[in-house]
């Protein structure tokens, strides 16, 4: 008997990696994308949301229904990083057929209440940029967001930052909405920066093999070529890295998580430029005692952090969906 597919909502600051996890995640059997909702991060809301409906065209699967969301983060200015992804966030290419589907006139924020509010409890949350979405819709109708079964969210970096010291750049560019979430309720799964920037890593060959394995190969390099780029300029070869294909692959063939901890997690807001955004993994037994009667209380695990992923086993099933 075949097993129900998981229904998810996608949000996402779509450039080039989200680009390559959105093509991933509408071609994987066992999935069922009820939507995709963009959010200002790594380009502009509009481009996001472009590079989005783009993603959906070059993935040849099915062809959910596209929400855009916030335009910026909840309380801080946008700060965008182009730097890595390109201009328009998918490599500053000419060559890309244009798009075939469109946005909803829809917000992101009401078509994730309305489904979540008008689904069975199943519909489980993947986010792949900052989480002003998210935290609205909780700020909206906690109640109805505590319908979430998980949300699986790429951001946070457990032991070193890629934009900060302490920060990874979804939680960096709003870490009072990474902080929301965190205060939820809503069992969390985040996958940190640093099991992307290891296990998403593709040198030379792989992406040799990924951009000859078909057009949805060709355009996940592709749109790439800004990381791409970078890497010759600075390493002398081509690299590139996808922690938001990596946190899919968390989602759906969990046997390639390698590193993992439980905590309780939050975010820090009033931080300084060394700490605003870091995320704060509290891993002191809830069950046990406190220890002197100054400490605070602690509070039950929300989190699994994932920092480590097989890298062999995430290009082999990248490479199955995309060929
Ligand atoms: O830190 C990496 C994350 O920030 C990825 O989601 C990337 O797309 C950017 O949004
Ligand atoms: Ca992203």
């Amino acid at each position: 008997m075949q097993t129900a597919r998981k229904k998810i909502i996608i949000d996402t600051d779509t450039a080039s990696d989200d680009a390559v996890a959105l093509v991933m995640a509408l071609r994987e059997p066992t999935l069922q994308v009820l939507a995709i909702t963009t959010v200002a991060g790594n380009v502009p809301l509009e481009l996001a949301t472009k590079n989005a409906c783009l993603s959906v065209t070059y993935a040849g699967g099915a062809r959910p229904p596209i929400y855009p969301g916030a335009d910026r983060p909840l309380c801080r200015p946008l700060r965008c990083a182009e730097g890595i992804h390109g201009k328009d966030g998918m490599g500053d290419q000419s060559c890309f057929r244009a798009p075939e589907v469109e946005a909803e006139r829809t917000h992101a924020v009401d078509a994730i209440l309305r489904l979540v509010r008008e689904g069975e409890g199943d519909i489980e949350i993947v986010t792949l940029g900052p989480l002003t979405n998210l935290a609205l819709a909780i700020l909206q109708e906690p109640e109805t967001m505590k319908r979430v079964p998980r949300i699986t969210a790429m951001g946070g970096a457990a032991f070193y930052g890629n934009t900060s010291p302490t920060a990874e750049f979804n939680f960096w560019v709003d870490a009072e909405a990474a902080d929301i979430v965190c205060r939820s309720g809503i069992p969390l799964t985040i996958v940190t920066g640093e099991a992307g920037l290891e296990a998403g890593v593709l040198g030379p060959e792989k992406l040799e093999l990924l951009e000859a394995a078909s057009e949805r190969g060709w355009f996940c390099v592709t749109c790439n070529d800004t990381m791409r780029q970078n890497s010759i300029r600075s390493r002398g070869y081509p690299q590139i890295g996808l922690p938001d294909p990596i946190a899919l692959a968390a989602l759906t063939r969990p046997e390639l998580i390698t590193g993992s901890f439980d905590a309780h997690v939050r975010v820090e807001t009033q931080g300084s430029d060394l700490t605003y955004g870091m995320m704060v993994c509290d891993r002191r037994p809830p069950e046990y005692g406190a220890v002197s009667k100054h400490e605070g209380p602690r509070q039950p695990f929300q989190a699994k952090v994932v920092y480590e992923m097989d890298p062999e086993g995430f290009f082999q099933y990248l490479y199955e969906l995309v060929k």
